[in-house]
This record gives C-alpha cells, sequence and structure tokens, in this order.
C-alpha cells in the first residue's frame, strides 16, 4: 500500500513538472513571436559581455598604445556605428614613437590620424572588414585573437576594420536584417570612398551571424552595376537560413529552441513563418556565386567549420557550400553527388580535418573543416590567417613578395 502510494504521488509530481515545463516552454515561444523580444533573442544586442571595460579604451582589451583607434562610421538612415580600426603589429612598430605621441580614447575625425594615412596612403595596404557574430562587441571574447590571426600572415600591411551594427555596443540604433546590411554596405562604402582602398585590397570576414551579414552585402554588391567583388570572403561557422538554425540551436550547446517542436510540423512550420528576419545565407550566396559567374568576375570564397561546434552544427557549412557549388554549375549537382565528388577530391589532413576545393573559370569556393575549434575558439586559429593570405596572394601575387 505505502509503496503503491509512493509511486503514485511520484507520478503525480512529475506530471506536474513536465506539465509546468511545457507552459514554461510554450510562454517562452509566445514571448518570442513580440517583435522586440525576438530580436533580442536572435541578436543578444543586450548582452555585451564587456560591461566593466570601456571600449574607448582598447588598451584593456590587450592593444598597445593607440594600436586601436576608436571612431565611428555614419548610415545613410542616419545611425552612427561605432568601429575600431586596428593597426597590424610590424606596421605599428615601425611608426611605435609618433603614434604613442598621438591623443588616446574615441577619435571625432579618423582622417586626421596617423593610423588612417597609413591606411589610406600605402598603395600595399589591404583592409579586412570585419563583422561579428551575435551578442557581445568588437571587444568581446575570441574576437580580439581573431583580429591577430586576420593581420598575422602580413603585420606590416594587413589592417583591420571592426564595428557594433546598430544597437550593438556604443552603436545606435536597434538591430534588424535591412539594418545590419544597411551597416555593412555603410562600412564598405567608408573603405573603397573615404579610406581609398579599392575592393581587390579588401576582403570580407564574418563569423556566424556575421556570416549572414557578410553574405546579404556581397550579394548586393555583386549585383549592382558595375558589380563590386572583394578579394576574397572567409566565412567561419555560417548557417543556412534562420528557420533551419532555429531548428537545430541549442543555447549554450545543451537548451533547445524550437527541434522539441520539429516532430509536429503543423506547429513548427507556422512558427517558423513568425520569424521576422529570415537571413536567407543559402538562396544569397548561391545569386552571389551566380552572377560573377555571368558577369565573369574573380571570387574566392572560404566557408571554415568546426566539427565540435555545439551553437552551429557543422552541417549548416555543408549545405551552404553546396548551395554555392550548385550555383556555379549552370545545371546545378545534387547534394548526393558533391558527396560522392567529395569522396575523390577532398583533402584528407587527419586531426586537422579536412579541405574540398571548387573551382570554375572565374572562382574558387573552398569548405575547410577542422575536427576541433568551437564556435569562436577556431577565430584565432591558424587557419584563418591561411585563409587570408591565400586570397589576398591569389588576388595580386605580388602580396606576399
Ligand atoms: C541548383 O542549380 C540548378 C541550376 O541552376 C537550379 O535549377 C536548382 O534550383 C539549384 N538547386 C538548389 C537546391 O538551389
Amino acid at each position: 500500500m505505502a509503496v503503491g502510494r509512493i509511486i503514485g504521488s511520484f507520478f503525480q509530481y512529475a506530471s506536474i513538472s513536465i506539465a509546468a515545463a511545457i507552459g514554461l516552454y510554450a510562454t517562452l515561444l509566445a514571448l518570442l513571436t513580440i517583435s522586440t523580444l525576438q530580436s533580442h533573442a536572435v541578436y543578444l544586442h543586450a548582452i555585451q559581455m564587456t560591461w566593466f571595460k570601456d571600449l574607448d579604451v582598447p588598451e584593456n582589451f590587450g592593444f598597445l598604445k593607440n594600436q586601436v583607434t576608436p571612431f565611428s562610421i555614419k548610415t545613410p538612415d542616419g545611425e552612427r556605428l561605432y568601429a575600431w580600426h586596428i593597426l597590424p603589429i610590424e606596421l605599428y612598430r615601425k611608426h611605435e614613437q609618433s603614434l604613442i605621441a598621438e591623443p588616446v580614447g574615441f577619435v571625432s575625425d579618423f582622417t586626421s590620424r596617423i593610423a588612417f594615412q597609413l591606411l589610406r596612403d600605402d598603395p600595399d595596404a589591404r583592409l579586412i572588414l570585419h563583422m561579428h557574430g551575435a551578442g557581445g562587441t568588437v571587444g568581446s571574447g575570441y574576437r580580439v585573437p581573431n583580429y591577430r590571426a586576420l593581420s598575422a600572415g602580413q603585420p606590416g600591411k594587413i589592417h583591420v576594420l571592426t564595428f557594433d551594427y546598430r544597437g550593438f555596443g556604443k552603436s545606435t540604433g536597434s538591430p534588424s536584417e535591412d539594418g545590419l546590411i544597411l551597416d555593412a554596405h555603410a562600412v564598405v562604402d567608408w573603405a573603397m570612398k573615404i579610406a581609398g582602398i579599392p575592393p581587390s585590397r579588401i576582403l570580407i570576414f564574418g563569423q556566424s551571424m556575421g556570416t549572414a551579414v557578410s553574405i546579404a552585402v556581397s550579394e548586393k554588391l555583386a549585383m549592382q552595376s558595375p558589380p563590386v567583388v572583394f578579394a576574397g570572403t572567409v566565412l567561419i561557422a555560417p548557417f543556412v537560413d534562420c528557420a533551419t538554425l532555429v531548428s537545430t540551436y541549442r543555447v549554450a550547446g545543451v537548451i533547445p529552441i524550437l527541434s522539441p517542436l520539429a516532430s509536429f510540423p503543423l506547429l513548427f512550420n507556422y512558427l517558423r513563418r513568425l520569424i521576422q528576419d529570415q537571413w536567407p545565407s543559402k538562396d544569397r550566396i548561391a545569386r552571389y556565386i551566380r552572377s560573377n559567374e555571368v558577369n565573369g568576375e574573380k571570387y574566392r570564397l572560404a566557408i571554415i567549420h568546426a566539427q565540435d561546434d555545439y551553437d552551429i552544427p557543422w552541417h549548416h557549412t555543408e549545405v551552404v557550400f553546396w548551395h554555392a557549388v550548385n550555383a556555379s554549375i549552370p545545371t546545378g549537382i545534387s547534394y548526393e553527388e558533391l558527396e560522392v565528388r567529395k569522396l575523390d577530391s577532398q583533402v584528407d589532413l587527419g586531426a586537422a580535418g579536412s579541405i574540398m576545393e571548387w573551382r570554375t573559370d572565374n572562382g574558387v569556393i573552398r569548405e575547410e573543416v577542422l575536427k576541433t575549434g568551437l564556435h569562436d575558439v577556431i577565430m584565432g586559429y591558424p587557419i584563418v590567417t591561411m585563409a587570408v593570405m591565400r586570397f589576398f596572394e591569389a588576388a595580386d601575387p605580388s602580396f606576399t613578395c
């Protein structure tokens, strides 16, 4: 009897807590249909991760005095984007004394600075436009070692420009898909018009959500007339599109958001339609490749992902790569057929992962899969330095001489 009662009340408690969990989950989903809350969940822009450090003092993030210049870039719709220009180390060393003598902190006229002149006046200078992921600021987490990896191959020539999208950090406004694309466009305009760097000396780097922004702005520029195509694009941990991402995304690699609903297709598709910002990277990358093939523009694209990425599973890269390759062939190629081609052409690097390179007369599309590197630690890895150097060299062989 007693045992029966204990088991009975155990099930009673268990069903209450399951009901509570389902109720909580349903409430969470309902809250996510509210526009502002959804944008907070997607962009995580309220999470700064650098609360106790002032971004206007980049020295607090491990940089040398005035190696980084904080300044702002205006967007056509009136927002002000907070940006950092980062001098590569060898160039800094050559100009150390004069850089140290300049005032520190936020600069309202960046063009008056030595760092700006070193960028604008050197015909050999290269510029990487950096599009960071969701959450945080230019100074957060693994972004700082990422900047070092980007310029490590030519530390006398490769400058990095990184910025916070609208609504992030010290930038004004609030984030949205159209807004972030406008932001990236404004940064490209700044690089080409104010700093005077031609697209052949610019490379686009994006990680996580930044890959969606990179792809969107690259597509837009490649499809305009005349087209603008950069020396290369390096993407780390991209995703197919938002709907596919939420169906696989787990917060901190553990808590699923929508995947429990995947077994209820009607409800799942209904919720998918409520996603405001779709970020259709697979379609945009296909249009980007197709228009470059039609226009005969040279393009270079590297898609890099670690197999132990728990935030965005690396399968996303396989799908994005397939869409890009498919768009480079007039008759297309099925996913399965491409997998068969990989069996022949993929380079196996053992513990370092594998590389699949796809070449056409106009372009190169590389898929680089690492065994380890998580979602963001990978940004500081030498594979990033290599990807940058490979593309700058391909765009201009004299670069590495
Ligand atoms: C692959 O490319 C072909 C030819 O351009 C196109 O018809 C097809 O829709 C593409 N497949 C996907 C999944 O985008």
